[in-house]
């Protein structure tokens, strides 16, 4: 009975020792913004495969118009006065999540409006905001520096992912598990 017990206790411990790293995985949400689900939208889906988190598509309540000069006409103005566009729906439940990774086009080499929109209208307080941009060759501008004045009592990485368009992104996953483990 004694020699069972001896035996059985390092099965125990180790069982135990696993079931804990199960439960340490940080609960993920990928929360981009996208004109037509493009680039951006292909970093957040190499984001979503690489840690299995969810994904969360932020569109405007009015859309954008396909007229590309009406387009940019409005666009324009939002971003010369700075009009935080009103958002469609609702997020999943931030309460839910550790780590949230933010994805933006960049837009004038600042995150785009309706990424502002969606830091004003969510409470991201305590969590891990993560950035990630795509851009058409100016870099990421002043966007990680935006999500860290933006996101009030935030733990915000300004380490994020810069693309330069969208498609295969080389080195992502590398980056997200890097990121996943200086979480736990
Ligand atoms: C209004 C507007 C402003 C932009 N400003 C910049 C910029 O400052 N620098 C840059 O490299 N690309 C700029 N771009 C290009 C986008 O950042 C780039 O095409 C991005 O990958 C688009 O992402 P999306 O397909 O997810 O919307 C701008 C695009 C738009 C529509």
């Amino acid at each position: 009975m004694r020699i069972k017990q001896i035996v059985l206790l390092p099965v125990i411990l180790f069982a135990g020792t696993v079931n804990a790293s199960q439960t340490t995985q940080p609960r993920v949400l990928v929360a981009y913004f996208s004109m037509q689900d493009g680039n951006t939208g292909d970093v957040a889906r190499a984001i979503v495969d690489a840690s299995g988190g969810d994904i969360y598509r932020i569109m405007v309540a009015e859309p954008y118009p396909a007229d590309d000069k009406v387009r940019k006409e409005l666009l324009t103005q939002q971003i010369e006065q700075n009009i935080l566009p009103p958002l469609a729906g609702q997020a999943p439940q931030i309460a839910e999540y550790d780590i949230i990774f933010l994805g933006s086009p960049v837009w004038a080499n600042h995150l785009s409006q309706p990424v502002k929109s969606f830091l004003a209208k969510y409470d991201l307080s305590g969590k891990t905001v993560i950035p990630f941009v795509s851009h058409s060759g100016g870099g990421r501008g002043k966007t990680f520096s935006d999500v860290a004045e933006m996101c009030d009592g935030c733990i915000v990485d300004t380490d994020g992912w810069s693309s330069w368009g969208g498609g295969r992104q080389r080195g992502i996953v590398k980056w997200v598990q890097k990121k996943l483990n200086a979480h736990q």
